[in-house]
């Protein structure tokens, strides 16, 4: 077994679930606070300069596990590996979020996709080397294009 502890909690706009915004082409425009605990604070050093998070987190109001099953985002169903449904074995969530400011131990972000209170178990720099052109987005293209076909 694995043991965790938040390193803080998210100060989000949403309460509820049925708020935060699902489905193809969703966006996320919401901003929020991610507050640090004070004994962490340390480990933001040096954060400012960076113009993109990865938040790591815990699904911690998700219930149960769907090894399979139809995101809203599709009719169609897909493994949990092969989407970001928070049903899974280990109900871990991974949001990037754009940095708006630092005031001590709270980091002003927009790009919040969790539920108020949400723990926050990590923060790394958003940093990736892979190009445009060798990104595939498996049936998530495939979901956009038939929905394309259709409208
Ligand atoms: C589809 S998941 C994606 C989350 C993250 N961007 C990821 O890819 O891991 C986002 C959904 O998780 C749910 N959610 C957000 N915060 C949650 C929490 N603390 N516990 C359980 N479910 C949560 C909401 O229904 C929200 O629409």
């Amino acid at each position: 077994m694995l043991s965790m502890q938040p390193i803080g909690y998210v100060r989000s706009p949403y309460k509820n679930v049925r708020e935060i915004p699902k489905g193809l082409g969703a966006k996320h425009p919401a901003e929020g606070v991610l507050e640090i605990l004070a004994e962490f604070e340390p480990g933001l050093t040096d954060i400012e300069g960076f113009s993109h998070l990865f938040v790591i987190w815990a699904f911690d109001r998700a219930e149960g596990c769907d090894l399979v099953g139809i995101p809203p985002t599709d009719d169609r169903p897909h493994g949990v590996f092969a989407t970001r449904s928070p049903r899974r074995p280990n109900p871990i969530g991974l949001t990037v979020v754009e940095l708006l400011g630092r005031e001590g131990p709270a980091l002003r972000v927009r790009g919040i996709d969790m539920l108020e209170g949400t723990p926050i178990l990590d923060i790394k720099p958003y940093l990736s080397n892979v190009p445009q052109e060798r990104l595939r987005r498996g049936w998530l293209a495939e979901a956009e294009a038939r929905r394309g076909e259709r409208s």
